[in-house]
């Protein structure tokens, strides 16, 4: 079954939230043991996660947080997959005096808390020589977004070109490093703001399930010739 997860570790950032706990879900039940991680222990979802049986832990982590990115991954045993989903969209203008301060924590949070993690994560794929990355990007990396800031479209067009990078070295120690671009997703993330469902051309928004079931795709053996690939998700918005 390579769609399977069954016997793999899966660590996955954000999990508290509405893209990281649907992939927790979908990866529990194809079989994963999960690292659930999040700026406070995602208690929820590992709760209902174990009641049906996963195998579950939890760590409270800021991902700007270098250190403790380091620690964190010290203190894993093994893992097969890190899925880099913690993230920070503020929908604010670039007029507004503070927003210089906005973008510094934007890029902290969804480039270099990505970084933070993976970079440890990489040194104790290449001990294992193998393992998975799937980071989670946006379509705003890709076409300036539906409705997204600068600081955000900067933060995961960096993504986008990190993919690029880190699976060129990573490839070579059997690591795949890849990315799904979501569109419009209906979470917390996106919970105050009004999206033209019609420039949408499937004509919705993505449900949480509907971009956590490509990241478990590559976080399998079913993607194991998949690297460096971003995966658009999102509803013929931007068709590559
Ligand atoms: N919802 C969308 O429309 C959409 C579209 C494209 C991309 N994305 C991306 O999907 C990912 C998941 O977003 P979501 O929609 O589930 O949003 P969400 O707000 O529901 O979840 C984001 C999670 O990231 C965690 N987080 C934020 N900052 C953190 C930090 N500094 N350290 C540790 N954890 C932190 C939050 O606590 C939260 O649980 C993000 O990377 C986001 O940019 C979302």
């Amino acid at each position: 079954m390579p769609f399977s997860l069954t016997g793999k570790v899966v660590v996955i950032t954000g999990a508290a939230g509405g893209i990281g706990s649907e992939t927790a879900r979908v990866c529990a039940g194809l079989g994963a043991s999960l690292i659930l991680a999040d700026r406070e222990d995602p208690l929820e979802i590992a709760g209902e996660l174990r009641a049906a049986g996963a195998s579950v832990q939890t760590c409270a982590f800021d991902v700007r947080d270098r250190k403790a990115c380091e620690d964190f991954l010290q203190r894993v045993p093994r893992l097969d997959v890190i899925v880099a989903n913690a993230g920070y969209c503020p929908w604010d203008d670039w007029n507004d005096p503070d927003w210089d301060d906005v973008f510094h924590e934007t890029v902290d949070i969804n480039a270099l808390g990505v970084i933070n993690l993976l970079r440890p994560g990489l040194d104790k794929m290449m001990q294992q020589r193998g393992g998975r990355m799937v980071l989670v990007s946006s379509v705003a990396g890709r076409m300036g977004g539906l409705r997204a800031s600068p600081h955000y479209v900067i933060a995961k067009g960096g993504i986008n070109a990190l993919v690029k990078w880190l699976a060129r070295k990573a490839a070579p120690y059997g690591i795949t490093v890849n990315a799904v671009a979501p569109g419009a997703t209906a979470t917390n993330m996106v919970r105050d703001q009004v999206f033209d469902e019609q420039a949408i051309p499937l004509g919705r928004m993505a449900s949480p399930r509907e971009i956590a079931l490509p990241i478990a795709f590559l976080c399998s053996d079913a993607a194991s010739y998949i690297c460096g690939t971003i995966l658009d998700v999102n509803g013929g918005v931007y068709m590559n």
